[in-house]
């Protein structure tokens, strides 16, 4: 373990065993007021979809800043469910042949692998829509004007002008290299867009002030960008076994990234800038904020 981010390594398996405990607690076959039916073989594509072994950092993102301000836990890690629901939504169909045609996620069989493609679009579309349900549902116990909040601002972050339109983008990179603005600007919207989010939302959690609002979005900004620099050198760097998806994946496909651009030595000394620049932002919250400062170096070294 590196020592300088013991802190956050406690805390996000902590943290990950909360959220693992949520997110089988709502994918259970038995359906909910108002749901007719819950198909048994959907319901097991959406479990192999998500019950995988994810890092959980967006929720933990969720979780730590809404402490870091005051916010309730059990709201977060609500929130924090639903937005891992939508990223496993998006990994599902980022795996899909029609996008990264990919076999291997979170070190097993991608689910349309594991089911069939029309299953692995409809568990997709489900975890997306349920996201949603998530926030909305009695047991989120927020007042409704923050809910409202966490939804605009949940439905922004993942669609046309975020996630999906992101990989929107990510796909016609793959037929006209984009210049560095265009890269910058995919990458905030496939990848950063939702894990600027997790932090907004835990300052939207705690009601906090605009001020701190702010400050923790452009946190979230910094390390989103810094998350996708990284995800993209390990593509080149790192074996399939410890990442747990194909690697060298991405020159083949003519991916549009910033290290195809810049090379590794500027993509690393890059991502050391965007951590540091991330961690000066947390400084007016002294100690309080030294895990998700270890966040921000994780996000630089990990490994997988
Ligand atoms: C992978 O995200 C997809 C990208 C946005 C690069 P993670 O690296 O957080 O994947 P999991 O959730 O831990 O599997
Ligand atoms: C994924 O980017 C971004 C998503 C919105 C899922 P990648 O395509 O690089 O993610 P991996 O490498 O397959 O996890
Ligand atoms: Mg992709
Ligand atoms: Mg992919
Ligand atoms: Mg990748």
């Amino acid at each position: 373990m590196d020592s300088t981010t013991r802190l956050f390594e406690q805390r996000l398996k902590t943290n990950a065993v909360k959220v693992e405990a949520m997110l089988a607690a709502v994918l259970t076959d038995t359906p909910l007021a108002d749901e007719i039916d819950r198909p048994a073989p959907l319901m097991a594509a959406m479990r192999h979809g998500v019950l995988n072994g994810g890092k959980r950092l967006r929720p933990f993102l969720v979780l730590e800043t809404s402490l870091l301000l005051g916010g309730d836990a059990d709201a977060a890690l609500r929130i924090g469910a639903a937005l891992e629901a939508v990223h496993c939504y998006s990994l599902v169909h980022d795996d899909l042949p029609a996008m990264d045609d990919d076999d291997l996620r979170r070190g097993k069989p991608t689910v349309h692998i594991a089911f069939d493609e029309a299953t692995a679009i409809l568990a997709g579309d489900s975890l997306l829509t349920y996201a949603f349900d998530i926030i909305a549902a009695p047991e989120t116990n927020l007042p409704p004007a923050q809910k409202l909040d966490i939804i605009l601002a949940l439905s922004r972050a993942a669609g046309i002008g975020g996630m999906a339109g992101g990989q929107a983008l990510d796909l016609a990179a793959e037929r006209s290299a984009p210049d560095e603005q265009g890269i910058k600007t995919l990458q905030a919207m496939k990848t950063g867009a939702l894990i600027r989010f997790a932090c907004e939302a835990g300052a939207i959690i705690a009601g906090a002030s605009s001020d701190d609002r702010q400050r923790l979005r452009a946190f979230g900004e910094k390390i989103g960008l810094a998350f996708q620099l990284a995800d993209d050198l390990l593509d080149l760097t790192a074996d399939a076994e410890t990442m747990g998806k194909a690697t060298g994946k991405d020159a083949g496909r003519g991916k549009g990234t910033l290290v195809a651009l810049h090379g590794i030595a500027w993509g690393e000394e890059h991502l050391a800038r965007q951590v540091r620049e991330a961690a000066e932002l947390l400084e007016p919250y002294g100690d309080k904020a030294a895990v998700l400062t270890e966040a921000a170096q994780f996000i630089a070294s990990r490994k997988s």
